[in-house]
């Protein structure tokens, strides 16, 4: 069995993620912000704000979920409505974050494993990942088509981070029947 394998069985939990993880999620994500292109924030968001983000998310019965390396938070991903109007109201976009010294060992998989399952036992019917700086995110596009995504598009240059253009990709996945029923 390999390292990897042996992490992610015995020693990587996935669960919802509970108030008192805030501080690491910020803190994980903050690195991401800080040195990373997938994201397009520019200052990381304070403690606090990334609580009410959580709280805005689970408050709407969406998942939130962290990963866990030995009782550490070492990933994250959750889902959010796509956009507010209506019509979009059964489509979710996803994120996912893996702390930087944890990348590669299978952990953005479980996550986003558990998280698609969650939300295929909602109402929903597609998910997207807006994966920024796309085309140089090579992790982020195989842990998504690894998950069923396709890539639906491309935005060129809409993103400005460091000193350079960022594109950013769409990728898409049904959830459940997807669009093969109208929804009840
Ligand atoms: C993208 C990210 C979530 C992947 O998480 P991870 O734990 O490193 O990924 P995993 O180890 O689960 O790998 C999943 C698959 O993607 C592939 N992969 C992971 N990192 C890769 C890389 N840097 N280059 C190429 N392929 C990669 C793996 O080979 C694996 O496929 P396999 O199981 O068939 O071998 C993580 O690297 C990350 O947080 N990146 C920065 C933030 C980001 O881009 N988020 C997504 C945008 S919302």
């Amino acid at each position: 069995m390999s390292a990897v394998e042996v992490i992610c069985s015995a020693d990587v939990e996935i669960r919802d993620a509970l108030p008192e993880d805030v501080h690491a999620i910020a803190s994980l994500y903050a690195w991401h912000v800080l040195n990373g292109r997938a994201s397009f924030e520019e200052v990381p968001p304070s403690v606090d704000e990334m609580r009410q983000r959580m709280k805005k998310v689970t408050d709407l019965g969406l998942p939130w979920l962290v990963a866990l390396y030995r009782g550490v938070v070492a990933g994250y991903c959750y889902a959010t409505p796509y956009r507010p109007r209506p019509a979009y109201r059964f489509t979710v976009e996803e994120s996912i974050y893996v702390d930087s010294s944890m990348a590669g060992h299978g952990i953005g998989s479980s996550l986003l494993s558990a998280v698609i399952a969650r939300c295929e036992g909602g109402p929903w019917r597609q998910m997207l990942a807006i994966i920024g700086d796309g085309n140089n995110n090579k992790g982020s596009l195989n842990v998504h088509k690894k998950h069923g995504f396709e890539v639906a598009g491309q935005l060129r240059s809409v993103g400005y981070k460091m000193g350079d253009w960022r594109d950013t990709l769409i990728m898409q996945r049904a959830l459940g029947d997807g669009d093969w029923t109208l929804p009840e």
